[in-house]
């Protein structure tokens, strides 16, 4: 799943066909393409950055990354915040950025990979909008994380075995949590947003 900035070019032909089908849709919509905020959940390289960023350019949406919301906040990168603050500290920024983020219309709110884990945040995230919760194999997972250090839950033990653990503690919350779920493994970036489309836009 990668994703460079839409152009007919570095598009494959099932590609191009996608971005067809999705243009007739936001076109048909007239006004915003979904009646709600769209939210995306899921585990820590399941995608979300990535498909915010093309629902953004498809949709005309607007992004909230809510990690790097509360980056800006707190004037500290998130491996600082979690070394100085504490993970619970981090926890309730993200219970209180939720609610201030109650009044956006028309955007896309990138949550982090643990805010589905507080059931006060299960509430909060629904009086936001459609949650969407998107699914890999730790295979995949692994793979799309390990030249990052900006997580400190998984510094020093990116691995499969370990993944698939915490993958395994925190599914049932993600999936409470969902409205809707949409596997990534083996899809481009426009399938998963046709998908999205699909799913969230009734
Ligand atoms: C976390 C996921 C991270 C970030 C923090 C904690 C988690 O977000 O919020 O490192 O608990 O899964 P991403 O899922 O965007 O990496």
């Amino acid at each position: 799943m990668n994703f460079k900035k839409i152009t007919k070019e570095n598009l494959s032909i099932k590609d191009q066909d996608i971005l067809k089908r999705l243009q007739v849709m936001k076109e048909k919509q007239k006004g915003a393409m979904f009646p709600y905020n769209i939210l995306l959940i899921g585990f820590m390289g399941s995608g979300k950055t990535t498909i915010s960023d093309c629902l953004s350019q498809l949709f005309d949406m607007e992004i909230i990354d809510m990690d790097q919301e509360i980056v800006k906040k707190e004037d500290m990168t998130i491996p600082e915040i979690f070394k100085t603050k504490g993970e619970e500290y981090f926890r309730d920024a993200e219970t209180n950025l939720l609610i201030e983020l109650q009044s956006k219309t028309n955007t896309i709110i990138s949550c982090g990979g643990g805010t589905a884990m507080r059931e006060r945040n299960k509430v909060e995230m629904k009086k936001n909008g459609r949650v969407v919760l998107l699914t890999a194999s730790p295979e995949t997972i692994l793979e799309r994380v390990k030249d990052n250090h900006d997580r400190p839950l998984l510094e020093g033990r990116k691995t499969v075995e370990y993944i698939s653990e915490l993958m395994d503690q925190r599914r049932p919350k993600y999936e409470a949590a969902a409205d809707i779920v949409i596997s990534t493994d083996q899809k481009s970036v426009l399938e998963i947003c046709e998908e999205i489309a699909l799913k969230a836009a009734n």
